[in-house]
C-alpha cells in the first residue's frame, strides 16, 4: 500500500471532529496534528487522535514539511490567512465553507488558489451526495426533457442565534449558500435575476427564514427556502428538506430526513425510486476524493473554491434583497429565550445540534 497522506487539522469543532473521524476511516490518510484555539477542545483532540501532535500554535503545522495537506474547519473570519499560509508552504488545502467573511476577499482567494500548483477543495458537500449524482444521470440521459424548474427546501430546527457562527452570516447565508450552489449546479447556469424574502423570527436582527425565486441566464427558473425556524419546540423534531427538478417531460426529485434519503425519478421511458442512508456531510467521499485528487495530481471531482464563492456571493446578495423589503416578526424574544434553553438541555437525536464536545455521537445533526 502506497504511504499514507499526512493531515495537518486546524479547528477540531464539529466539522473538524468529523472530518478527523472519516480520515481514521480511511486508508488514504493519516491525521499527523490538530490545532485549536481552545484549550478543552486540544485535550479532546489528545484523547480522541493519540497519534497526532497537538499544537496551541498553527504555526508547527505549515511549518512541518512532512505534512502534505491541512484541513482548515475554523470559521469563514481565520480562513484567509490560513489559506494564503497553506499555499506559501505548498500545502494542499481541504477548506470548509464560506471560504472567508465577506465578498471581495473571497474573490481574492480564488484568484491565488487558481494562480498556484495546490489542490484546494472546499466542502460544498451536496456535490459528493449519491442522491444529487443519480438525479443528474437521470437528467442527463434525457429522461425529464429541458430542465425547466428547480425548487429547493431545507427546512429544520437548525443553529439558533446566539449560538456561533457569526462570521458565517445569518442562515441564508450559512447554510443556504449550499442550496443556491445546488441550484446552479443542476441550472448549469449562471443566476440571472431574484426577489426575496425574509422573516424575523422571534424578534431577532436578522432574517432566520429566507425564500428566495428567479431565473438563471439558460431560462430555468428557480426558487430556495430555507429556514432553521422548522419546530423547535416541537415534541418530535421535523424537518422539510428536498430538491424537486421539473422538466419539460418528467420530474426528478429526491427528500431526506437525515436519516434516510429517498430519490424518485418519473422519466418517459422508466419510473425509478430509492432510499439509502443520507450520510450526513459525506465526509468520507470528500476525504476520499480529495486524497486520490492529491495522489493523481489533478481534480478527480473535488468541489471547487469558485464555486464556493460564487454560492457565498448570490446568497449574499439574496438575504440583502430579503433585508431591503423590509422582513416582517413573528414570534417574541421570550420565545427564542425558551428555544435556546431548550437545546441547552438536549442531549442526543435530529434537531439537537447541541453545542457539547463530549459528546460526538451527536453530531448527526441538520443544519
Ligand atoms: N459544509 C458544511 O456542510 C458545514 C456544516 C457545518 C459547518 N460548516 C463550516 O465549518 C466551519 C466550522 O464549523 P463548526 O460547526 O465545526 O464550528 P465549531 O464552532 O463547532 O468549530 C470551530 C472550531 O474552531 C476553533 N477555532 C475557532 N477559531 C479558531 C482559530 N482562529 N484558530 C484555531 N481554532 C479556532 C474553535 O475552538 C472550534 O473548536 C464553519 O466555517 C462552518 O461554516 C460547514
Amino acid at each position: 500500500m502506497p504511504k499514507k497522506l499526512r493531515a495537518g487539522i486546524l479547528g477540531y469543532g464539529r466539522m473538524g471532529r468529523g472530518f478527523v473521524a472519516a480520515m481514521q476511516d480511511s486508508e488514504l490518510w493519516e491525521v499527523a496534528a490538530v490545532y485549536d484555539i481552545c484549550d478543552q477542545t486540544r485535550r479532546l483532540a489528545a484523547q480522541q487522535v493519540p497519534n497526532a501532535a497537538i499544537y496551541d500554535d498553527p504555526d508547527a503545522i505549515f511549518g512541518d514539511a512532512s505534512i502534505d495537506a491541512v484541513g482548515l474547519f475554523t470559521l469563514a473570519d481565520a480562513r484567509p490567512q490560513q489559506i494564503r499560509q497553506a499555499l506559501a508552504n505548498r500545502k494542499h488545502v481541504l477548506a470548509e465553507k464560506p471560504i472567508g467573511p465577506d465578498v471581495s476577499t473571497e474573490w481574492q482567494l480564488v484568484r491565488e488558489i487558481e494562480a498556484s500548483d495546490r489542490l484546494v477543495a472546499v466542502n460544498l458537500f451536496n456535490r459528493n451526495a449519491w442522491y444529487h449524482k443519480d438525479i443528474q444521470r437521470f437528467i442527463a440521459e434525457g429522461e425529464i426533457g429541458d430542465l425547466a424548474v428547480i425548487r429547493i427546501c431545507h427546512m429544520t430546527p437548525g443553529h439558533m442565534p446566539l449560538e456561533g457562527h457569526d462570521p458565517e452570516g445569518p442562515p441564508f447565508h450559512d447554510c443556504g449558500m449550499h442550496y443556491v450552489d445546488v441550484a446552479r449546479w443542476y441550472a448549469q447556469s449562471e443566476y440571472q435575476s431574484w426577489h426575496a424574502q425574509g422573516l424575523r423570527m422571534w424578534g431577532h436582527k436578522d432574517p432566520w427564514w429566507v425564500q428566495a425565486h428567479g431565473t438563471f441566464a439558460n431560462g430555468v427558473v428557480f426558487d430556495i427556502t430555507q429556514g432553521f425556524i422548522y419546530g423547535h419546540l416541537a415534541k418530535e423534531k421535523p424537518h422539510h428538506c428536498y430538491v424537486d427538478v421539473v422538466g419539460t417531460k418528467g420530474v426528478a426529485r429526491m427528500r431526506h430526513d437525515f436519516a434516510e434519503a429517498t430519490v424518485e425519478l418519473y422519466g418517459v421511458h422508466k419510473t425509478l425510486c430509492k432510499t439509502a442512508a443520507f450520510n450526513d456531510k459525506k465526509l468520507d467521499v470528500m476525504v476520499d476524493v480529495f486524497a486520490r485528487s492529491i495522489l493523481a495530481g489533478k481534480n478527480l471531482g473535488m468541489p471547487q473554491a469558485r464555486d464556493s464563492v460564487i454560492a457565498s456571493e448570490v446568497s449574499w446578495a439574496m438575504l440583502n434583497d430579503a433585508i431591503s423589503h423590509v422582513p416582517p416578526v413573528r414570534g417574541t424574544p421570550e420565545e427564542m429565550q425558551q428555544i435556546l434553553e431548550h437545546r441547552r438541555n438536549l442531549v442526543n437525536g435530529f434537531g439537537l445540534p447541541v453545542k457539547t464536545q463530549k459528546q460526538p455521537e451527536s453530531e448527526l445533526v441538520p443544519d
